[in-house]
């Protein structure tokens, strides 16, 4: 079996000294760098643009991990390819011609995602399964760090894994908010492919231990 993927959402970064905080990730066993976008109207915080995600496509070896949180994403979609983004996955509930906006994702060379909000039936993806490279399931509310796990989640993971094993697709199911060392087996075990991982990574004592420790969820005698 191939071993899930972990990616640190920089949200939960220093921002003061953000390039140490990414060549502090570099050292680890991440796989993504998880980079929020979040426009102060599809949620209610904003958080950084482009310029940002350059400094993090400059200072990480990882796979660039792009979460549109806003409004019409259509509008961005170039703009953060050429600022460094390999996945860009764009909101459900943001667009009105979501097949579009996936091709035009594609078009750019980027690997296509869509995200679901932790209210959004998995059935919903069923005419786009087949063009999606990863769903994002939100288990948060999206628009902050740090809330708790939305549990009701595990369920949705099973309903999409078995949406995709059904339609024989290579989609990759990643879960979004609220994901630590006291969940990532649950998580793990109903389907999931990646794992971000904000507070739970950035605000831990030893932030090196703590990727590790999703990293290896599972094996067997690890303590962390
Ligand atoms: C929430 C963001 C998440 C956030 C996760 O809107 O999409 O990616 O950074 O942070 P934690 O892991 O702290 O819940
Ligand atoms: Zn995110």
């Amino acid at each position: 079996m191939v071993k899930h993927l972990v990616a640190p959402s920089i949200l939960a970064a220093d921002f003061g000294n953000l390039q140490r905080d990414l060549l502090m990730i570099n050292e680890t066993e991440a796989d993504w760098l998880h980079v929020d976008i979040m426009d102060g109207m599809f949620v209610p915080n904003i958080s950084f643009g482009p310029d940002i995600l350059k400094i993090a496509k400059k200072n990480s070896r990882l796979v660039i991990d792009v979460h549109l949180m806003i409004e019409k994403p259509e509008r961005y979609i170039q703009e953060y390819r050429l600022a460094g983004a390999d996945n860009i996955s764009v909101h459900y509930e943001a667009c009105t011609h979501l097949h579009r906006t996936i091709q035009q994702i594609k078009e750019t060379g980027a690997k296509a995602g869509v995200a679901l909000n932790p209210h959004t039936p998995i059935q919903l993806l069923s005419d786009i399964i087949e063009d999606l490279d990863l769903v994002i399931l939100m288990s948060v509310n999206p628009g902050f760090g740090g809330q708790k796990f939305i549990y009701q989640t595990i369920n949705k993971i099973k309903e999409l894994k078995n949406m995709i094993t059904e339609r024989n697709t290579s989609t990759l199911i990643e879960i979004d908010g609220g994901v630590g060392l006291q969940n990532a087996e649950v998580i793990l075990q109903a389907g999931a492919d990646v794992l971000v991982a904000g507070n739970s990574v950035f605000k831990a004592e030893n932030p090196k231990l703590a990727v590790y420790g999703l990293k290896n969820i599972g094996v067997k005698g690890l303590y962390v």
